[in-house]
């Protein structure tokens, strides 16, 4: 195999592909990055400015981009995405990525009330839900396409205060699982990444930190450093184009080494690791 054969791998020219929550963040770096792969990119954001600067980037930088601007919640937003769509595809899209969601804890289960479980199920799930519905019918008929959810390393490991996220994030790994099997043989592959540590809008590595020692990165996350939108947005690629011909129903981890460490912490002084953390 030859170097431009190894590219058209990678390439998604002449592709369509939709981004949930496009604008900002690990979306944000998914759009750019689909967008400089080739491919033609119709973004979702709920926040009209997010969604404009990622369109004018992507021009910049040569590519294509359309946002469709709403909160993906809403049933409605979803069909305008829909239809925004397919008519730049002028018909089925091939690469859909759902990765809206939302990291933010509602406390001891005990205390989190019908209410906040309810919009756990919308920010986290029922979108994804909504969006695949939506769009993998026309995959089907015309025998391909990938689909890429973003779940979270909490889905695997116990996160407290914060249970239905993880719930709820361990439904979109399950789905992707369940419907990669269902849809295997209609050339459509839907795969998942779950990210930790990602530098963005949500999380930001400042106020992660929160005063605590920059040195101490090192110690937490395996590869000694925060993720970028494009370290994320590098997986997401990698299952929506090509290279991964003969992957399907996985979630890939994007975490720095975050869930293969799990448990296990560098002393702050660089000698070595412990899973009993203790007093410097
Ligand atoms: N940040 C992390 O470390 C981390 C870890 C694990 C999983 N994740 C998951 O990755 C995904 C993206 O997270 P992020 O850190 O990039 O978030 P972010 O808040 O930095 O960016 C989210 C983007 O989606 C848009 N958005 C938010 N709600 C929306 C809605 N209802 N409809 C349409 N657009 C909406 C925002 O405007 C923004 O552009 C989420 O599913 C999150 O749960 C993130």
């Amino acid at each position: 195999m030859g170097s431009s054969e190894v590219a058209e791998l990678v390439s998604l020219a002449g592709a369509t592909a939709v981004v949930t929550g496009g604008g900002g963040g690990i979306g944000g770096g998914t759009s750019r990055l689909l967008a400089a792969a080739g491919a033609t990119v119709v973004l979702n954001d709920i926040d009209a400015e997010l969604a404009a600067v990622a369109v004018a980037d992507i021009e910049a930088g040569g590519g294509s981009a359309v946002a469709v601007v709403g909160d993906i919640r809403d049933a409605e937003v979803v069909e305008r995405l829909h239809a925004t769509a397919t008519e730049v595809a002028e018909g089925a899209v091939d690469v859909l990525v759902n990765n809206v969601g939302d990291y933010r804890p509602n406390g001891r289960f005990v205390e989190t009330d019908d209410e906040q479980w309810e919009a756990q199920y919308e920010i986290q799930l029922r979108h994804v839900f909504r969006c695949t519905r939506a769009f993998l019918p026309e995959m089907q008929a015309v025998g391909r396409g990938a689909i890429v959810n973003v779940s979270t390393v909490e889905a695997f490991r116990g996160i407290p205060m914060n249970t239905a996220y993880s719930a709820f994030n361990a439904g979109i790994s399950a789905f992707t699982r369940s419907l990669a099997v269902e849809v295997g043989r209609d050339g459509v592959r839907v795969n998942c990444i779950a990210p930790d540590m990602a530098d963005t809008l949500q999380t930001p590595a400042e106020a992660m930190l929160r005063g605590r020692d920059p040195d101490l990165v090192g110690s937490w996350i395996p590869l000694g450093r925060w993720g970028q939108p494009s370290d994320y947005a590098r997986a997401v690629l990698f299952l929506a184009s090509d290279l991964s011909s003969f992957v399907t129903g996985s979630t890939l981890m994007v975490d720095g080494g975050t869930m293969a460490a799990s448990g296990w912490y560098g002393r702050a002084d660089g000698r070595g690791w412990t899973n009993l953390p203790d007093r410097p």
